[in-house]
């Protein structure tokens, strides 16, 4: 459905300037923000791998602004994306100086968290970082309350350096989770080397130094270790019972997903399930 907007957008992500912005605003379709504000407004929450330009005020999807409080999670200190991150009481400084708790731990296993702490979870461009995104699933639902929220964002492969790699099934996430596959994995790094699209993204300059780079994901977790699309997003989100309230596309490549936990699932059976 959206296989001419991403081949625009990888087109003119070469153009950066008002020309780009003006085309992405003739291609941007409706963003539900009725349900994001329905279901976050005034409500408690944990940001993995925050703050969030995009949730800020003024930005597309200015979701901060409406919150009661958040607190922030990072599997380290000392990240690419980031100042040094201090761990602690007030140190998770998401909006405009609105602050929250800083934790410091992977994604994958929250153990300084209770089950169903918060109201909802967000995690923009983290899943797709994560070498076993469904065990990391489990955490984030295990922290939300019943009928709490999950809200998501991915980059969509079509729109990004990733186009030419195929989608992560459901069926790859679940043996990845049967195999209790660890984020030092590197099981995806030559089909990365192969397939990564450099004309669109270069990071560090040579194919040398990007696989130099790769090769110690484990301390800077720069590689997209799996890649989504719509159908697979909601897929996993069905697997998971976990009721998807909207999907938006806010370009130039968010894939953007909220959902509900269901009533249903208690925890300790969401092991069985995955
Ligand atoms: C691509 S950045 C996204 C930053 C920001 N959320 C955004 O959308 O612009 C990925 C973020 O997730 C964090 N991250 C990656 N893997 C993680 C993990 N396993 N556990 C916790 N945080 C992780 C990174 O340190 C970084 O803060």
């Amino acid at each position: 459905m959206y296989e001419k907007t991403f081949k625009m957008v990888r087109i003119m992500s070469k153009f950066p300037g008002i020309f780009q912005k003006i085309v992405y605003y003739f291609l941007q379709e409706k963003i539900n923000y009725e349900a994001y504000y329905k279901n976050l407004q005034g409500k408690e929450g944990l940001e993995i791998g925050g703050p969030t330009q995009i949730f800020k005020k003024n930005n597309k999807l200015p979701i901060y602004p409406w919150l009661k409080s958040l607190d922030g999670c990072n599997f380290s200190e000392n990240t690419v994306w980031h100042d040094r991150i201090e761990k602690g009481k007030l140190s998770y400084d998401y909006d405009n100086r609105r602050r929250g708790y800083q934790y410091i731990c992977d994604a994958v296993d929250l153990k300084l968290i209770e089950d169903g702490k918060y109201d909802f979870l967000l995690a923009s461009h983290v899943l797709e970082h994560i070498a076993n995104p469904l065990k990391a699933l489990h955490e984030w639902l295990r922290v939300v309350k019943e009928e709490g929220t999950i809200l998501l964002i991915v980059p969509h492969k079509e729109a990004t350096f990733d186009h030419q790699r195929e989608v992560t099934t459901l069926s790859h996430l679940k043996e990845d989770f049967k195999n209790n596959v660890d984020e030092k994995d590197l099981t995806h790094l030559p089909e990365i080397l192969k397939l990564h699209d450099y004309g669109l993204h270069n990071p560090t300059g040579d194919v040398e130094s990007f696989r130099e780079r790769s090769l110690h994901n484990y301390e800077n977790r720069c590689l997209h270790q799996h890649v989504f699309d719509i159908d697979q997003l909601m897929k996993l989100f069905n697997h998971l019972q976990i009721e998807v309230i909207t999907v938006d596309i806010i370009l130039p490549h968010n894939l953007v997903i909220l959902g509900q936990k269901t009533k249903k699932i208690p925890i300790k059976q969401l092991k069985k399930l995955i």
